[in-house]
């Protein structure tokens, strides 16, 4: 049975506990579970979903190009089948997964996220998806591990934009163990119950909605446990800029801009913009794994 995790709900509701809701009792106003204080408000706006035309055609993939539009142009170029994941490093089971495999042995629910991307833009979207530890506690995760690093495709055929030095390809991202365990932490594998269209990552994307979109590394074809903090793209590009964490934090601005507040895609260019929670509103959950870190300086 897919369960609807839904826990962006902010301080403005009436009891701060966490709330598996469906995607209808969202939109109606989660009335029948008794969260009255978001019927009716101007809060269903926060949690309504945006739409699929919203989801797939403003996107970021720079393998793609580095317009919005690009990715929803040129992504039907890749070729997404067969597909493997090479998992490597600190396991007790290193491999190719095919991912038809890892499907199989997956039960792939509906998880229902708010995803904010550095860029001061955000959207609430429906991924199908596993979770991550289930992954990795496939490959056996040894105890030594530290830390979780990823990799993109690298495939220039088929992704134009690797025709081009951007960033240095192929894209990488990483987690510390503990981030990379934690329930929240997702393997997605389609959005609004069909397959993931190739702009948003096909056929398997990382998704951690507590941090800034860009650590939600897509198209993985390699996974790898290690004992050092792994490179990360944005970092190795602009390090003064981005950091390894990257967790939404409205009190810590990037260097040129604010990331004070967040528009919602969708809402029409004059709409209000809304204060960013911490954490991207999942801090009950998640705050512990940073307790006593500067965050100023673990940005
Ligand atoms: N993954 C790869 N491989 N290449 C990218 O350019 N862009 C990141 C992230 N994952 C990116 C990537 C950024 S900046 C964001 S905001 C999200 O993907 C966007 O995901 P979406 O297009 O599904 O909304």
């Amino acid at each position: 049975m897919a369960h609807r995790w839904k826990n962006d709900l902010t301080s403005e509701d009436v009891t701060p506990e966490k709330y598996w809701l469906t995607r209808r009792q969202i939109i109606t106003g989660a009335t029948s579970l008794g969260l009255g204080a978001i019927a009716g408000s101007a809060f269903a706006s926060d949690l309504e979903l945006n739409s699929w035309e919203d989801i797939t055609n403003y996107n970021n993939f720079y393998e793609f190009g580095t317009d919005k539009g690009d990715p929803a142009r040129y992504a039907g170029e890749l070729v997404t089948s067969p597909w493997s994941i090479e998992i490597g490093g600190l396991v007790e089971r290193p491999g190719v997964y095919d991912f038809q495999d890892i499907m199989s042995q997956m039960t792939v629910e509906e998880r229902i996220y708010r995803f904010r991307c550095v860029e001061a833009w955000s959207m609430v979207i429906p991924w199908n998806g596993f979770e991550l530890a289930d992954l990795l506690n496939l490959a056996g995760v040894q105890d030594s591990a530290e830390y979780v690093a990823f990799e993109t495709l690298y495939r220039p055929e088929q992704m134009r934009g690797q025709r081009f030095p951007t960033i240095e390809w192929p894209y990488v991202e990483g987690l510390r163990l503990d981030e990379a365990m934690h329930p929240l932490t997702l393997m997605a594998t389609g959005l609004y119950d069909k397959p993931m269209p190739n702009q948003n990552g096909a056929p398997i994307r990382l998704v951690v909605p507590w941090k800034y979109g860009f650590k939600s590394i897509k198209s993985i074809t390699k996974i790898s446990l290690t004992t050092e903090q792994p490179p990360t793209s944005w970092n190795k590009n602009q390090p003064r800029e981005y950091g390894f964490y990257s967790n939404v934090n409205p009190n810590v601005d990037h260097p040129r801009w604010s990331q004070a507040t967040e528009r919602k895609v969708g809402q029409g260019l004059f709409a209000r913009r809304k204060p960013t929670l911490m954490f991207n509103g999942y801090e009950e959950e998640v705050a512990h794994l940073y307790e006593g870190m500067d965050l100023t300086q673990y940005f």
